[in-house]
C-alpha cells in the first residue's frame, strides 16, 4: 500500500470514528470529518445539533475548529463520513466554503461511510469558481 493510500485510509478511519461521536438526536444523521494538516496530524469533528435547530454545527466546522485550536492552518486532505452509501454525504455548501478557507483547489475531499463506500472529489469540483482569501489580499 502506498503512503498516500495509507494516509487516505487513516483519514477515513478517523472520520468514521468521529461519526460515532456525533450529537445528532434531531436529524439522526451522524456525520464525522477528519482533516490531514500540513504536518501530517489528523483533526476530527462531528456534527453537534441543538434543540434550536439552526444553531447546530456541521462535522466539517467542528474539525476545522479542532485544527485551528491545534495551531494548524492547512487542510491537505479531508474525509467526510456519513449516511449509508445510498447517497453521497458530500459537504453542504457552507462547509465547502469553510474548507476553501484553508485548502488549495486541488485538495482531495474523500466521501465515505462505515460500509466501505468511498469516493473522492477535488475541492474545486465541489466548489467551482469560488471566492477565497486571495480575493482580499
Ligand atoms: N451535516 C454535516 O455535519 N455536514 C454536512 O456537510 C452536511 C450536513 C449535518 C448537519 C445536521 O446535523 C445533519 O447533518 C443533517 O443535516
Amino acid at each position: 500500500m502506498s503512503l498516500d493510500q495509507k494516509l487516505a485510509d487513516d483519514l477515513i478511519t478517523a472520520a468514521i470514528g468521529a461519526m460515532g461521536r456525533a450529537y445528532a438526536p434531531y436529524s439522526k444523521f451522524p456525520v464525522g470529518a477528519a482533516i490531514l494538516d500540513e504536518d501530517g496530524a489528523i483533526h476530527v469533528g462531528a456534527n453537534v445539533e441543538n434543540a434550536a435547530y439552526p444553531v447546530g454545527n456541521c462535522a466539517e466546522a467542528s474539525a476545522i475548529a479542532a485544527m485551528i485550536m491545534a495551531g494548524k492552518h492547512k487542510i491537505m486532505k479531508i474525509a467526510v463520513a456519513g449516511g449509508d452509501g445510498k447517497m453521497l454525504c458530500t459537504p453542504c455548501g457552507a462547509c465547502r466554503q469553510r474548507i476553501r478557507e484553508f485548502a488549495a483547489l486541488d485538495t482531495p475531499v474523500l466521501i465515505c461511510d462505515p460500509n466501505g463506500f468511498r469516493v473522492q472529489f477535488s475541492l474545486e469540483t465541489l466548489l467551482p469558481e469560488s471566492f477565497g482569501p486571495e480575493h482580499l489580499s
